[in-house]
């Protein structure tokens, strides 16, 4: 009898041990996130980026329906031939397109792209995407000024979003960027807006 209940409170003992190193090894697991880490891409099959342009604009873009951004395809065909034009455009070896893609825990969680204006100290922003699960951790940011570590003397960023993407305002906003006049040929300046950071000190 006395053995049966040594056993028994052995047990208990040890499956508590058990389930409070899950619980610690659970929570530790979490708190330990590893750096991002940025990587210039020349050329690929960007398929994991393609997935995180899609999902992540999918988001933005959730309340605003086919006919709102006035495209004749669904959302995600739309965005997937965006990516493509993209990926197209970079496996050409422009070499004025940079592509940036970041990495966390092992997998990538986002990415910009970048080209040279015909003014030699500024950048146009192209593309620029983080997983939504990813977002608000700084990585939109990181992305944003990862073009002036990459090429020097870059005084000025300018991009155009759609002026229904809040998103994305609030967030160049955030970073001090203003609206201005850029645009492209095309663009309907009721539908994109232009936005412009000029870089006093480096
Ligand atoms: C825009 C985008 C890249 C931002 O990525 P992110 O990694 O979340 O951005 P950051 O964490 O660096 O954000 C920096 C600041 O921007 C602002 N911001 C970012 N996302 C925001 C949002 N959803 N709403 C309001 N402000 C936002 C915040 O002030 C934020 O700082 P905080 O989190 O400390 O408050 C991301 O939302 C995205 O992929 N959107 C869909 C694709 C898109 O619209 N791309 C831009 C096309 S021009």
């Amino acid at each position: 009898m006395t053995n049966i209940v040594k056993k028994i409170f052995f047990l208990s003992i040890l499956s508590f041990n058990i389930c409070s190193l899950t619980i610690v090894s659970g929570n530790s697991h979490a708190e330990v996130s590893s750096p991002l880490v940025l990587e210039w891409i020349t050329k690929g099959n960007l398929v994991l980026e393609e997935n995180i342009f899609i999902r992540s604009f999918l988001e933005a873009y959730k309340d605003f329906s086919e006919d709102l951004l006035g495209i004749k395809q669904n959302k995600a065909e739309w965005l997937r031939e965006a990516f493509k034009q993209e990926q197209e455009e970079l496996n050409e070896g422009i070499p004025e397109i940079f592509f940036v893609s970041a990495k966390k825990d092992s997998k990538i969680v986002g990415f910009a792209s970048f080209n040279r204006t015909k003014n030699p100290d500024e950048v146009y922003i192209r593309q620029l995407a983080v997983d939504s699960t990813y977002w608000h951790q700084g990585i939109g940011k990181k992305l944003v000024f990862s073009i002036g570590e990459k090429i020097e003397g870059i005084k000025k960023y300018v991009l155009v979003t759609r002026r229904i993407n809040t998103i994305a305002k609030r967030f160049y906003e955030k970073l001090g960027f203003k609206e201005c006049e850029y645009t492209h040929e095309g663009l309907d300046p009721k539908k994109y807006v232009g936005y412009e950071l000029t870089i006093t000190k480096k």
